[in-house]
């Protein structure tokens, strides 16, 4: 829900068993004369570039093109490739619905209509970050859009006792926020903008049900998808942020995973067509091979996929824990109208990715031993929603 928190993001949970050795890896690779693609790929559940296993710790900055200057942007990406970090998960989008008098934006969407900012301060603001990420040897896994976009001041203030600052979540994530745009806010437009703006039902799910509103978005996935599609330090596409049935517009009583899941199956196949390149990530539901499904309802029922207790990762809010709990739970199990385990399933994602905010929520676990510190149950709940995780991305 809140980007700013999201600094674990990436995990390789495409398709595999027991991870093999790198120079197994390559061996098969070279056996089997899989092309050695400059872009990042997928093979046997690990990452690969130029052929050989590409191995990373990726971070969150999702704020990089809304940077004042192009030093201020150099200067960053210089101390996140410091860090040792070698992947950055950064906005492509910045939709605005009136053009601001300052600031970054790259597409207007207005009553009904779109229209891209190719200047200084619309697109060419993401080519400079893409370059000088390319400068400093880092790739980017860019966002095509987010589930929330919520207007300050308008939409649902926080929980009573709630505290932005001392919690340190972006103000305008749903708050009575003031702050300006493009500051470390929530306030790049997305899924809602699109929906206020076409001016149909205020649903959230019309996101991924309306043909107007999904036609509109394809379109700037073109335009995007397009621009970069020969880029060889773009890691890959992310198709949106916390993609699900509600946000600061509510969702309609009829929205369901399948329809979340759709969607992420028709704009994977979209975003393909125009850049065949790199992967795609997220989104969800091609329809499985009736065996593979056969299996996994099986296992399901007898409790093998995930350690006997938690079948789909439903997870527990508790109130021992440092925050109460705000989010509307796991993109994982269905219940917020997502099936990331039907998602990563559709044939053009490439991988999936899961979010653990270790500090803040409790992820039930099976396996938990309540006698063990606090810390450490923290650190075992962690790792078992890891393993639940991979254990999905293999089936
Ligand atoms: C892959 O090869 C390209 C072209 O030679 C190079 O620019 C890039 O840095 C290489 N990537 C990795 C991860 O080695
Ligand atoms: C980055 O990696 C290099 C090489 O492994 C290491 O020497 C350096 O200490 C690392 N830097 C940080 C900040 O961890
Ligand atoms: C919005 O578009 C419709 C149809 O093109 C037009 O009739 C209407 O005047 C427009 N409204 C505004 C506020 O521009
Ligand atoms: C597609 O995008 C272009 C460029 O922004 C815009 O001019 C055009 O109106 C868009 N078409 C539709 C159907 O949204
Ligand atoms: C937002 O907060 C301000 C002051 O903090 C208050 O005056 C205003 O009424 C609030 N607006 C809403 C919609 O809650
Ligand atoms: C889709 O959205 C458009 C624009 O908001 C609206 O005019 C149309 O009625 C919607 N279609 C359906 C089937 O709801
Ligand atoms: C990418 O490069 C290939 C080969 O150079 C070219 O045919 C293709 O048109 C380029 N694609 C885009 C979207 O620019
Ligand atoms: C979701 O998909 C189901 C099945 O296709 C459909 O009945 C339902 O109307 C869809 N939801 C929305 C909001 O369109
Ligand atoms: C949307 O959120 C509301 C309020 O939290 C909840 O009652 C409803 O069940 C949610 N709907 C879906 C489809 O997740
Ligand atoms: C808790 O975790 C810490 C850090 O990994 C470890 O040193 C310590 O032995 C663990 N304590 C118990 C009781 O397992």
């Amino acid at each position: 829900m809140f980007p700013l928190l999201w600094q674990l993001f990436l995990a390789a949970l495409a398709v595999s068993a027991a991870s093999p050795s790198k120079t197994v890896l390559e061996a098969k690779l070279k056996r089997n004369n899989f092309p050695v693609s400059p872009f990042v790929t997928t093979r046997g559940g690990e990452f690969f570039v130029n052929g050989s296993q590409f191995k990373f710790v990726g971070t969150n900055a999702y704020w990089l093109h809304a940077l004042n200057t192009e030093e201020d942007i150099d200067n960053t990406l210089a101390a996140i490739r410091a860090a040792n970090f070698t992947v950055v998960r950064t906005w492509a989008f910045n939709d605005v619905d009136t053009i601001p008098d300052t600031g970054t934006w790259f597409q207007l969407i207005s009553n009904g209509t779109v229209a891209i900012n190719d200047g200084p301060n619309g697109l060419q603001k993401l080519d400079k970050v893409i370059e000088l990420a390319q400068k400093h040897g880092l790739y980017v896994l860019l966002s095509l859009t987010n589930n929330w976009s919520p207007i300050p001041g308008l939409d649902s203030p926080l929980p009573p006792g709630f505290n932005p600052i001392q919690n340190q979540e972006p103000q305008g994530s749903g708050s009575n926020a003031t702050l300006p745009r493009n500051a470390l806010s929530n306030s790049y437009g997305g899924m809602d903008t699109y929906i206020r703006n076409f001016g149909g039902h205020q649903e959230h799910d019309q996101f991924y049900v309306n043909e107007t509103i999904i036609n509109a978005f394809k379109n700037y996935t073109t335009t995007i998808a397009s621009r970069y599609a020969n880029h060889s330090n773009v890691f890959g596409w992310e198709l949106a942020n916390d993609p699900r049935c509600n946000s600061s517009l509510p969702a309609s009583t009829r929205c369901e995973a399948r329809n979340v899941t759709q969607w992420h199956s028709t704009i994977a196949k979209h975003v393909k067509t125009v850049d065949s390149n790199h992967l795609v990530s997220s989104g969800l539901l091609k329809e499985r091979k009736a065996a593979l499904k056969k299996e996994r309802e099986r296992q399901k029922r007898s409790g093998k996929l995930s350690g006997g207790v938690n079948v789909r990762g439903r997870w527990t809010a508790s109130e021992t824990k440092r925050q109460a709990d705000l989010s509307p739970g796991p993109a994982f199990d269905g219940t917020h109208g997502v099936d990331s385990e039907d998602i990563i399933n559709i044939p053009q994602i490439g991988f999936g990715s899961f979010q653990l905010f270790p500090d803040q929520y409790d992820y039930s676990s099976s396996t938990l031993d309540t006698n063990l510190p606090p810390f450490n149950q923290t650190l075992q709940t962690g790792l078992d929603w890891i393993r639940r995780h991979a254990e999905a991305g293999r089936l």
